[in-house]
């Protein structure tokens, strides 16, 4: 599956060429391959066929009502972890009752909202979240559907902000509690234990964390089963995806090189054996997967600055659209849309406008030479790019465009100046 490659040294999105998005739209633009996102669902569907299964894509990584929609046709259903994020599910047209709810700080109106909507399963972290459901759902005269959230503590050997299955972090209900809680719930009158839960973390390359953390919680869940009858274990998401390709030296193109990645087949492989012997519904949660290097985000150079021995390149999108870097120092492949013609290379920070220094795409990154003016991609943005962007230095949230074969669409407007301030009122005293 080709999605972004060079044809005619122009960088396209499947058969678009994205130097026309960027001129129609203007940039920063994230730009959105819809063949990508469906390849990569069609892939993990398939790999688990012999499965009772269903994907519930992580509606936090892209929530974009074009890819929602793009995938709730597709037959999947959704991790949600806010009421936001359900009513944009709504609004995308995807289905409550394929929903699971996910968090570790639901608010009452949360909870409501979930119990009217009619959600497959509130994913409950903490004995108390469990006791305010139990009365939430009994105000209402209603029976909530629930799983626990175990935290098997596994290392998952991944950036410390994003590892979740271990005692050090806030997430799940330690597994050595978790039969008592279950039976706790048990005598609850407006609970129903539907499920049981976990996700070790996010952006994980190996399959060995994976398989741990089910190896351990395996007799557990087969247990509940034959006490409480469940319905599913959801092993949550975070299946990693590749960062650096071979895409910058133009001898290929991103989705080869994103086969050399822990693959579907080899995670499918090392969780398969395990799981069919539960003989549960099985559902998964990725959402980097899915949209991570389906998207990229476009970018013009503004200037060049040379500072001592330091070259900069100032680019018109800055760390408000894109934070990765600055959080996590994460690693982007960034790229010409114009094929440089060139072999030549400089080092250079490729840096936003944003008043901090944190404010960078990359460190002394070697790069084909560059020139005011240029438009560049940084890529695998799909996921975990537009949704943390922000409004800081008052800047207007970018466009986001979809492209599917030879056609592309504006998915989200770019803010205006007055969106900006709309909202802000008073003081009134
Ligand atoms: N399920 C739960 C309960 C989660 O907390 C997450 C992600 C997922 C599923 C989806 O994980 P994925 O398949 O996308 O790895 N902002 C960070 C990633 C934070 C992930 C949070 N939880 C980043 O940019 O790397």
């Amino acid at each position: 599956m080709h999605s972004f490659h060079y044809r005619d040294s122009k960088l396209h999105c499947e058969d678009v060429d994205l130097g026309r998005v960027a001129q129609e739209f203007g940039t920063p633009l994230y730009i959105y391959s819809a063949g990508t996102i469906l390849d990569h669902y069609r892939r993990l569907d398939s790999a688990l066929a012999s499965l009772d299964h269903l994907i519930c894509y992580a509606v936090k990584a892209n929530s974009n009502r074009a890819i929602l929609k793009l995938l709730a046709d597709a037959g999947a259903g959704f991790d949600i972890v806010s009421a936001g994020e359900l009513f944009r599910v709504r609004a995308a047209g995807g289905l409550p009752d394929r929903c699971t709810f996910a968090g570790v700080g639901k608010s009452r109106e949360e909870i409501e909202y979930a119990l009217e909507q009619g959600v497959y399963s509130l994913n409950v972290e903490s004995e108390a979240e469990l006791d305010y459901i139990n009365q939430i759902a009994g105000a209402k005269n209603l029976r909530a559907s629930i799983a626990l959230r175990l935290n098997p503590d596994v290392d998952p050997h991944t950036h410390e902000y994003i590892s979740t299955g271990s005692h050090e972090n806030k997430f799940g209900i330690a597994l050595e509690h978790a039969a008592a809680v279950y039976e706790r719930a048990a005598m609850m009158s407006n609970i129903r234990i539907v499920g049981v839960q976990m996700h070790i973390g996010s952006q994980i390359t190996e399959t060995e964390p994976f398989a741990e953390a089910i190896r351990k919680v395996s007799p557990l869940v087969s247990e509940l089963k034959a006490k409480y009858r469940i319905e599913f274990f959801s092993i949550g998401g975070g299946l990693g995806i590749v960062y650096e390709s071979s895409l910058a030296s133009g001898s290929g193109d991103w989705w080869q090189a994103s086969k050399t990645a822990l693959s579907i087949q080899q995670y499918v492989n090392a969780v398969l054996p395990e799981l069919r012997e539960l003989k549960l519904k099985i559902l998964l949660e990725p959402g980097r997967l899915l949209a991570g290097n389906a998207g990229v985000l476009l970018t013009r150079v503004r200037y060049l600055k040379q500072s001592g021995q330091k070259k900069f390149a100032i680019v018109d999108a800055g760390m408000n659209d894109l934070i990765r870097p600055a959080l996590y120092h994460s690693y982007h492949e960034i790229v010409p849309v114009d094929e440089p013609r060139s072999s030549a290379r400089e080092k250079i920070d490729v840096v936003g406008p944003v008043c901090e220094s944190a404010d960078f795409f990359a460190l002394d990154r070697e790069m084909p030479e560059l020139q005011e003016g240029d438009l560049l991609a940084i890529m695998s943005a799909g996921a975990y790019g537009f949704v943390m962007a922000s409004n800081y230095n008052s800047r207007p949230l970018p466009a986001e465009a979809f492209v599917h074969g030879n056609k592309f669409a504006l998915i989200r407007q770019r803010q205006t100046f007055e969106d900006l301030i709309r909202g802000e009122v008073g003081p009134t005293f």
